[in-house]
Formats: C-alpha cells, sequence, structure tokens
C-alpha cells in the first residue's frame, strides 16, 4: 500500500553527520511523497546537531535525472558537488544560500543536499519520481552510498559565531576550497 509519509530519523542520518554520537531531535526532516503529479513537500526542522544545522541525508541520481526544488518557506543552503574519478575526489563544490520564493535547479550529476538555517521549519517542494509501493524507503532513482560512505557531503555547514560556515569533511581525499555564496542559487527562477 502507498503511504505517503516517510520520516528520516537521528538513527539513520547518523551515517552522514559530522558529529555522529551528537544528541539531536528524533526526526531531522519530515517527506510527504507525491511524486511528479502531486510533488514532493519535504519539511526540516530548524537546529543543530553537534553544531551542525540539520539537513538532508544527500545523494546523487543514478542517471541524467533533472530536479527542480521550489523553497515554500524558511531558508538554508543548497550544497553541490561533482565528482572526478573516485567518490572521494570532488572537482567542483559550491554552496548557495536560499529562501522562501527560490527556484533551484539541481545540476546534472551531482551529489545535494539542503541544509536548513533558519530558525523556522525549512519547506520545499519538488519534482522528484518515488516508489508508490513503498514510500518510506529511499527512493530509487538516488543513489546514498557515496554519502553513508563517506560520512555526508565534502563540506559540513555548521554554526560559526552565530552564521553558517563551511567545514571539510576530511573523509574526502581532494575538494576544491568553497565559500558560501551569498548571490543567486544556481538556477533561480
Ligand atoms: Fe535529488
Amino acid at each position: 500500500m502507498s503511504e505517503p509519509y516517510a520520516a528520516r530519523t537521528h538513527d539513520k542520518m547518523r551515517e552522514v553527520l559530522m558529529d555522529p554520537d551528537a544528541p539531536g531531535p528524533a526526526v531531522h526532516y519530515h517527506m510527504v511523497r507525491g511524486g511528479p503529479l502531486k510533488s514532493n513537500i519535504t519539511i526540516w526542522e530548524p537546529g543543530q546537531v553537534g553544531g551542525e544545522y540539520i539537513k538532508a541525508y544527500g545523494h546523487y541520481h543514478v542517471d541524467d535525472l533533472p530536479e527542480t526544488y521550489r523553497i515554500l518557506q524558511g531558508e538554508g543552503i543548497l550544497l553541490t558537488q561533482l565528482r572526478s574519478g573516485s567518490d572521494g575526489e570532488i572537482s567542483e563544490f559550491k554552496a548557495f544560500k536560499v529562501k522562501a520564493g527560490d527556484v533551484v535547479d539541481i545540476p546534472l550529476r551531482s551529489g545535494h543536499t539542503l541544509v536548513n538555517t533558519g530558525k523556522t521549519w525549512l519547506v520545499t517542494s519538488d519534482d522528484s519520481p518515488w516508489s508508490p509501493e513503498d514510500s518510506a524507503s529511499m527512493p530509487q532513482h538516488a543513489d546514498y552510498e557515496p554519502m553513508k560512505k563517506l560520512r555526508g557531503m565534502a563540506y559540513y555547514v555548521v554554526e560559526k559565531d552565530g552564521a553558517p560556515a563551511l567545514v571539510r569533511n576530511p573523509n574526502y581525499s581532494s575538494a576544491p576550497t568553497a565559500a558560501i555564496e551569498v548571490a543567486e542559487s544556481p538556477s533561480n527562477g
């Protein structure tokens, strides 16, 4: 039976946290999945876990699947990265501030996640496909293994002096220097 609601729990998120032993909320983000027809709604809790802002698990798409996110409420940072060679070698890393009203396209083949840096729930809608027979599982269009293996993206977003800052994930063998861009997100519509 199709159940549209899925929760990403603290226990699951520990796989990709900067500090997996830090305490956190029982559920980091909530998903209501409607697929391309009804769209998917995602709601992130605000706050931090071990200094790191609450984020989505992160994944790569298994093919050239385009994906568009609409920011409905709140503010956050979109992280995207491109691999060169192995999973641990990153040739391009971008961090863009996003806020309610923004529409962002995820670059094809990029690893990506969204981080809630605001004080409210961060709410998005997207048009990705999902598995109607098992909405609670990880969607089949996405590959989560590189994020699990390397414990997240190439940078973590942490609070530093009251503002978001990037911290390099040491599990990656190489990644370019990165900074949080205040300007427009990759494809701001
Ligand atoms: Fe995606």
